[in-house]
């Protein structure tokens, strides 16, 4: 089937999620990693926040995974939407993707959506840091920058296992050498065996970030990698005295909030005693459960798939529509105040006060 057969641009011109990704390039990056490009079917452009992400809809084996993947290029190239992904050990929706998806395929998306992003038509200094698969919305957000030419100020720091494992270095250093005020580092841990490495090595370190960017106290932080290497980096960074107002770091882990954290939605607080309802109209179905549970629980008992990529409402692909009743919603960003208020809300993170209908 042609890209533009069967669907007809929307009249904004701007792709949504109501249409799929058309899989039109594939590039292996490094062992295990490869970009996947996507066009939209009908030819509408994408429009995101560099640094965002979208959740794909993977139908592996057994069943449909959901896998929430940062968009590794940039909003102004909006004629095609990446992103680049590593497989773990033991993981099966990016095993299958790495495996299956071919140029030609078509993959249901969300989003996109996230809160880890540049701030808009500010021009700072900035200092992006990234370990591992890490280093995708740096790569965005350095090339957003590079593309938008003017007042560009960014230290990228990367750390990789090997020199062979740093993903996109090619693309990285092509940007750094058409633009001075781009400078690149990259720390590994090892050699690649008959390859000579001149670059860092070993882990980060307060030295290497003084050495890389004398003037970090100046600059706007943003971190991507493994939880403990942003613990590390976060501690680094206090420890020297950064504005910690400034350091921004993404997470594809539930936050660990203190209580106080907590944002205040509203005064209703679920109640472990107390029984509630569900009704999932267009399943017709209805589900007894308790005040604790959430709705995506409550689906999932029930039989209904509400498709879920974070389970901690991050992502936005768990969003439903409620009609009627009150839920008690805690989420991190994954839902905007414009969808609340048109009755929608996350399932992840949502648990039914009394009756509730939705429209699943
Ligand atoms: S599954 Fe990610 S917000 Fe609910």
């Amino acid at each position: 089937m042609g890209l533009h057969e069967d669907i007809k641009m929307n009249e904004t011109g701007i792709w949504t999620d109501a249409e799929p990704l058309l899989c039109c390039a594939i590039v292996p990056e490094a062992p295990n990693t490869v970009t996947f490009s996507f066009v939209s079917p009908s030819g509408a452009q994408f429009r995101y926040e560099p640094g965002q992400f979208v959740t794909l809809e993977l139908p592996v084996p057994g069943g449909t995974v959901w896998k929430t993947y940062t968009i590794s290029s940039s909003p102004s190239r909006p004629l095609t939407l990446s992103v680049t992904v590593k497989a773990q050990a033991g993981s099966i929706g990016t095993r299958w993707m790495l495996d299956h998806l071919q140029p030609g395929m078509k993959i249901k998306a969300t989003g996109p959506a996230g809160i880890f992003t540049l701030p808009r038509n500010e021009r700072k200094k900035y200092l992006f840091i990234s370990a591992g698969s890490g280093i995708t919305p740096s790569l965005s957000m350095t090339t957003y920058l590079y593309d938008r030419g003017t007042d560009i100020d960014v230290a990228f720091v990367h750390c990789a296992q090997r020199p062979q494992d740093i993903i996109c270095r090619q693309r990285l250093e092509q940007m750094a050498s058409r633009v001075p005020t781009i400078r690149l580092s990259f720390i590994v841990e090892e050699d690649d065996p008959y390859r000579v490495w001149t670059g860092l090595r070993g882990r980060l370190n307060q030295l290497m970030i003084g050495l890389i960017a004398g003037d970090y106290l100046e600059r706007e932080i943003y971190c991507c990698g493994p939880e403990p290497f942003m613990d590390a980096v976060r501690e680094m960074l206090i420890a020297l005295g950064c504005d910690m107002d400034r350091y921004h770091q993404e997470s594809f882990a539930a936050p660990v909030k203190k209580e106080e954290q907590l944002p205040e939605h509203d005064d209703l607080v679920p109640d472990e005693e107390a029984l509630a309802s569900v009704a999932f109209t267009r399943s017709e179905v209805t589900a007894e459960c308790k005040e604790t549970d959430t709705v995506l629980a409550v689906a999932r008992g029930a039989g209904i798939v509400i498709p879920s990529g974070c389970t901690f409402g991050v992502c936005g692909t768990c969003k439903i529509r409620k009609t009627a009743g009150t839920v008690h919603m805690v989420h991190n960003g994954g839902i905007s105040e414009d969808d609340i208020e048109a009755g929608y809300i996350l399932a992840c993170c949502s648990k039914p006060i009394g009756t509730v209908e939705l429209d699943v």
